[in-house]
Parts: C-alpha cells; structure tokens; sequence
C-alpha cells in the first residue's frame, strides 16, 4: 500500500487540509510534506517556489516522452512545460502530475518564440547537432526555454533557428542519442545544478 491511511483524531485544524483525505487516507504520488493537503493548496505552494526556467517540446508525432518530462518539470520545479504543435499528448508516463505543473499549448514554433519574447525569455535548444556546445560548458541563462526536439526528428528547423544556441550532452557509446525525456532530465538537473546548489555547498 502506498500513501497514508485515515488521520488519526483530532485533526489539525489547517485550511489546507482536506477533510475528504483526512478521513479516508491519501494515496497520491506526493511527497510527504504534502500529504492530505487539497490540490489547490499543493499547487499554491508550488508556484510560490516556481524556478525560473521553462521546458518545452515539440510534439508533430505524439512523442511518448512528453508525459516524462511534465513529470520530471514537476520534480525540478520547472516554471511552466510548454507543448508544441499537436494538442493532444500521451498523458500515461505523466503521473497525473500534469495536474500540478502550469502545461501551455502552442501550435506552432512562431508562437513559442512570440511568448518567450513577450516573456522576456531567451530559448535554448538542447539537442546532440553539429555546433552545438557542450551543456555542462555553457552558459545556461536562469530565466529561460529549454527547447527539447522529438524522437525522430530532433529539434525541427523552425526550431534551430528560433534557438538563441544549441546545446548538448556529451555522449560516448555508439548511439546517435538519448532518448528525449532522458536528455531533458539531465538538462533540467544541470540547471538545478547550477542555480539552486545545494544550501550545505556540498
Ligand atoms: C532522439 S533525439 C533526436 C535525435 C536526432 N535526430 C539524431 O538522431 O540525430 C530527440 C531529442 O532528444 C534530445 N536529445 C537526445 N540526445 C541528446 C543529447 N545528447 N544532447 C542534447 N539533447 C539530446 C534532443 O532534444 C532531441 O531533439
């Protein structure tokens, strides 16, 4: 059994608790400081801490990563997952973790950059391409669009030329890449790395 069971009497008296939760247990994928919290109220917090960077995906094909990375913005605390192209997207490896994370459709790379200009927000796009620098040598901006490209594919050429730069992570085995929710894992804790270190410094 995973979760909590039914809250033991008397409950604390928190408006951010949900009653429904208390009395019947929480089996949700949340962490434990969060636990019998009403969804409202976990989605509040979140967006108190938001970081500053945005992920975003290409979806011309259905890409089954997509549901990956929402959830692993969610982990990282992205600002907001941007999907381009196709509206619809394969929600199974998400988690129902869509439900916490700010999720933004554009239809096309145009309306991408239109928002990230009015945002004020540089795109970088990350894909292993000819040129591209090394991710764990670049300048990563704190406020900014990771772009990721799709199986297949990669990043389209409307999206290479959006792109303030391309960068990449290092290979070594014989495959032409990573798979894209992997890729975006590393990039997003490469950010983390970089921006919210560890408070101890280790
Ligand atoms: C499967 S890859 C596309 C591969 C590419 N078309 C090729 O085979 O030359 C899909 C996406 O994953 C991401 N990706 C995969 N490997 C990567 C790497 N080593 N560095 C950066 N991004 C990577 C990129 O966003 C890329 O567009």
């Amino acid at each position: 059994m995973t979760g909590v069971g039914p809250h033991p009497e008397p409950w604390p008296d928190d408006e951010r608790l949900d009653p429904k939760l208390l009395a019947l247990g929480d089996r949700r994928n949340v962490v434990d400081r969060y636990r019998y919290w009403r969804m409202e109220a976990i989605i509040a917090d979140l967006d108190r801490r938001r970081h500053p960077f945005h992920v975003a995906i290409e979806n011309w094909e259905h890409d089954l990563n997509i549901g990956t990375i929402v959830r692993t913005a969610n982990a990282f605390l992205a600002a907001e997952v941007h999907i381009v192209g196709e509206r619809r997207w394969n929600r199974r490896g998400a988690m129902v973790t869509e439900q916490y994370q700010h999720v933004r459709h554009h239809s096309t790379v145009e309306d991408l950059v239109a928002w990230a200009t009015d945002a004020g927000l540089p795109i970088v796009g990350v894909d292993i391409l000819p040129g591209s620098v090394p991710l764990d040598e670049a300048t990563l901006p704190k406020a900014c669009v990771l772009l990721f490209g799709q199986e297949g594919p990669g990043l389209s050429e409307a999206a290479r030329a959006a792109v303030t730069g391309i960068v990449s992570i290092r290979q070594f085995g014989s495959t032409r890449s990573l798979n894209a929710g992997v890729a975006a894992g590393v990039a997003m804790h490469e950010w983390v790395r970089r921006w919210d270190p560890h408070p101890a410094g280790r």
